[in-house]
């Protein structure tokens, strides 16, 4: 018995000794160590060897176990730190490496028009229609009728509006001034409305037209709001999206809805108000029609047009991108190249 547990402390000193990784190491320690384990199997046998021999082989087998540990935690050691550094050396950084090159989603250049129209009537105290009061699929009532369209007006014809299929007089807007009625129909006055959305015509498509496009609408309804507020706060307008020194001008106009109506111009900016194709040589494009709120229209949404009055305007958001960043085909905002967008 002593003879085979010096053999065997040798076997496991050597095993120990050439074992390559903690894993391997682990497992020596269960074929020697473990309840199972070569030392314990030979153990066993100690309970038939004779009187005086038990102590001597019981002491030299706890002696092997401490051999066999002690060789087990000093390559332990070794292995580990090794375990380590070959990890370390794996898993190095090189934290002077340039980073993968991501390119940044930005706003598209109309998105960036909105925002900037919308703060500038912020700052005036006008706050953002509830988008279910400017639904793009709208019915011919709140889209002409109520806004004292004539039921044989032009614009309610198939040929400029597009109708669905899905019901009658059911059509996709043509103007955000729906959201006007929807808006006045549920809040009494005072009321300062911005109302920023997609409208659809059927055009032929051209550099100044497209089927879908946008528009800001806005309108104030108070006691005693007059000609005077409409210009003051259009030209508050007008001065900060683009610049007090360029030229606006007020036209007089007819809308359906107000009385009276009224169209402002910029000075274009392709010519500098020479007369260039963009603005078929009058040197001025008109970005948004306006006006005082007609009382017919008061009326239809059950405000008294005796003690109520207002102002209302929608623009072209499109018409206001291309004439403040010098762009000279409304289809650049549809097309998604990548190189129109980067710029803006
Ligand atoms: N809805 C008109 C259009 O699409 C623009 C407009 C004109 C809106 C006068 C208004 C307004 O609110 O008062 O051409």
């Amino acid at each position: 018995m002593q003879t085979k547990l010096e053999q065997m402390k040798t076997r496991a000193v050597e095993e120990i000794k050439n074992a390559s990784n903690l894993n391997e190491l682990q497992e020596i320690k269960i074929k020697y160590l473990s309840r199972k384990g070569e030392l314990n199997t030979i153990r066993r046998g100690i309970k038939d060897l004779s009187p005086e021999e038990k102590p001597f082989i019981g002491d030299l087998a706890n002696k092997t176990a401490g051999a066999i540990e002690k060789a087990f935690d000093e390559s332990y050691e070794t292995l580990y730190k090794q375990s380590i550094s070959e990890k370390l050396a794996s898993e190095k950084l090189d934290v002077t490496l340039p980073g993968d090159f991501v390119p940044y989603g930005k706003q598209h250049p109309l998105t960036l028009t909105v925002n900037e129209i919308v703060s500038i009537f912020y700052k005036m105290g006008f706050t953002l229609v509830d988008e279910a009061d400017s639904p793009e699929v709208e019915t011919e009532y709140y889209n002409f009728d109520a806004l004292n369209f004539p039921p044989d007006h032009p614009a309610k014809d198939m040929q400029d509006t597009f109708y669905t299929l899905n019901a009658p007089n059911l059509l996709l807007r043509s103007q955000t001034s729906n959201s006007q009625i929807r808006k006045m129909e549920k809040t009494p006055p005072p009321l300062r409305v911005i109302s920023p959305g997609r409208v659809y015509r059927s055009e032929a498509v051209s550099s100044r037209k497209n089927n879908l496009f946008h528009q800001v609408e806005g309108f104030m309804v108070d006691k005693e709001v007059t000609f005077g507020d409409l210009k003051g706060v259009l030209n508050a307008f007008t001065g900060q999206f683009f610049g007090q020194e360029r030229p606006t001008r007020f036209r007089t106009s007819f809308f359906p809805f107000t009385e009276p109506s009224v169209e402002i111009d910029v000075q274009c900016i392709i010519c500098a108000g020479s007369g260039c194709r963009t603005c078929s040589r009058s040197g001025w494009l008109e970005i948004l029609g306006a006006g005082m709120i007609d009382p017919n229209v008061l009326q239809t949404v059950n405000i008294d047009p005796d003690k109520y009055s207002g102002f209302a305007f929608g623009m072209g958001v499109e018409r206001l991108a291309m004439l403040k960043l010098a762009v000279n085909d409304i289809r650049l905002f549809f097309n998604n190249d990548i190189r129109f967008l980067e710029q803006f």
